[in-house]
């Protein structure tokens, strides 16, 4: 069994895991996303789907090796099928990477192509190695050797004026030589200079027929397409294109827009919890998590938009955010959210939970 960090075991009364994967199920994935999928947001989001795989928020290989990221490696079995993100350029740094990810249980490695923010550019991180393909497969080859995990590149369609279909095919082609199978593909050039994160998510143009091209040209491949994406409809709907669709801003703003994911996509008929059985199984995780010294703000932060779109939900967010943080605040803060937007008298914290799991339960919210 391996070894993980931090507290456990966490969730088993909560989440029933998804069994451990032969083969990875890529059809839905959430983001990396630094400050957003730490190990609260991920159990969050299995809460809402069990087969969703979810990615770590990117942990450099500088900082991961010399133990000042350790703790990126903590998760528990739960929250898999889980993904290790990082980022780095020397072989031999992600080598020893992909093999602490495979010792810690993860079920893929990937490695940053497509982050352009200055800070890690200046570290030769991230959408900067589009222009170095041969050090890219340098990585993954070294990767693979290191590792029995699948080893994975996020990147971008271009970078600068770098951005032809050709200069993509070849990186595509080069780094694939380097044992890469899956490629997952943010439809956007960036700009490494000048812009920052956010406007590089928001103002180059998505190509998704860029994205396309590629999976026709490569069908051996596997292409897993990222940007834009918002509803499980128009994920469907790019699935009869792509091997898989990551979602990223909007499965962290709106995450119950995964709930349908497991039924829809992948094919499991297990009930669809409600938003309030998400919540409160959610509690139950911060009760404990609290014990073990969590900071509530770190946690309720998450599930600020698990309402969105219902008529309780500005009740719901302005409660959390103005109980939260104050001091001697503890989990009764979520309870008190929850018994707004249900209108029912809610359940204790007590673990382990009881689960209100009765038809009917829920009274003043539906999930349409
Ligand atoms: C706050 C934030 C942090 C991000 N951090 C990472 C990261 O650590 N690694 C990464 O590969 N991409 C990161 N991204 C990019 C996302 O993974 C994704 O590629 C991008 O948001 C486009 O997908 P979307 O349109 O579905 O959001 C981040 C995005 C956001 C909004």
């Amino acid at each position: 069994m391996p070894y993980h960090w931090g507290p456990e075991p966490t969730l088993t009364p909560l989440i029933v895991p998804h069994p451990a994967p032969n083969v990875l199920d890529r059809r839905i994935a959430v983001a990396p996303m630094m400050e957003r999928t730490d190990r609260h947001e991920r159990v969050l989001l299995r809460l809402i789907s069990r087969h969703t795989l979810l990615y770590t928020e990117m942990v450099t290989s500088g900082a991961l090796l010399d133990g000042a990221s350790r703790r990126a490696l903590a998760h528990s079995f739960e929250e898999r099928p889980l993904a290790l993100q990082i980022g780095g350029s020397e072989p031999h740094a992600m080598a020893a990477c992909a093999r602490l990810a495979g010792e810690h249980g993860f079920d893929e490695v990937n490695m940053n192509v497509g982050c352009p923010s200055d800070r890690v550019q200046s570290a030769r991180v991230g959408a900067c190695l589009m222009a170095e393909p041969e050090r890219v497969a340098r990585c993954v080859r070294a990767m693979r050797g290191a590792t029995s995990l699948p080893v994975t590149v996020k990147m971008r369609i271009g970078v600068d004026e770098r951005d032809s279909y050709r200069d993509l095919a070849a990186f595509v082609e080069e780094v694939a030589v380097g044992g890469c199978e899956t490629f997952i593909v943010h439809a956007r050039k960036a700009w490494l200079h000048g812009v920052s994160p956010a406007e590089n998510r928001t103002a180059p143009p998505l190509r998704y027929d860029t994205v396309a091209r590629l999976k026709q040209d490569f069908p051996e491949l596997a292409i897993v397409l990222n940007g834009g994406i918002t509803t499980l409809q128009a994920a469907r709907m790019h699935l009869r294109t792509f091997d898989g669709v990551m979602l990223g801003r909007e499965a962290y703003r709106n995450p119950y827009l995964l709930a349908h994911a497991d039924r829809l996509i992948f094919e499991d008929p297990h009930p669809v919890p409600t938003r309030v059985e998400v919540a409160e199984r959610y509690a139950s995780y911060v009760a404990q998590q609290l014990a073990h010294g969590a900071r509530l703000t770190h946690m309720t932060r998450h599930v600020l938009g698990l309402f969105q779109g219902l008529p309780g939900a500005r009740a719901w967010r302005r409660h959390l955010s103005e109980h939260a943080h104050r001091s001697g605040a503890d989990v009764t803060v979520l309870w008190e959210a929850i018994r707004k937007v249900s209108g029912a008298a809610v359940v204790p914290a007590v673990w382990p939970p009881v689960l209100p799991s009765v038809p009917g339960s829920e009274t003043g919210v539906t999930d349409a």
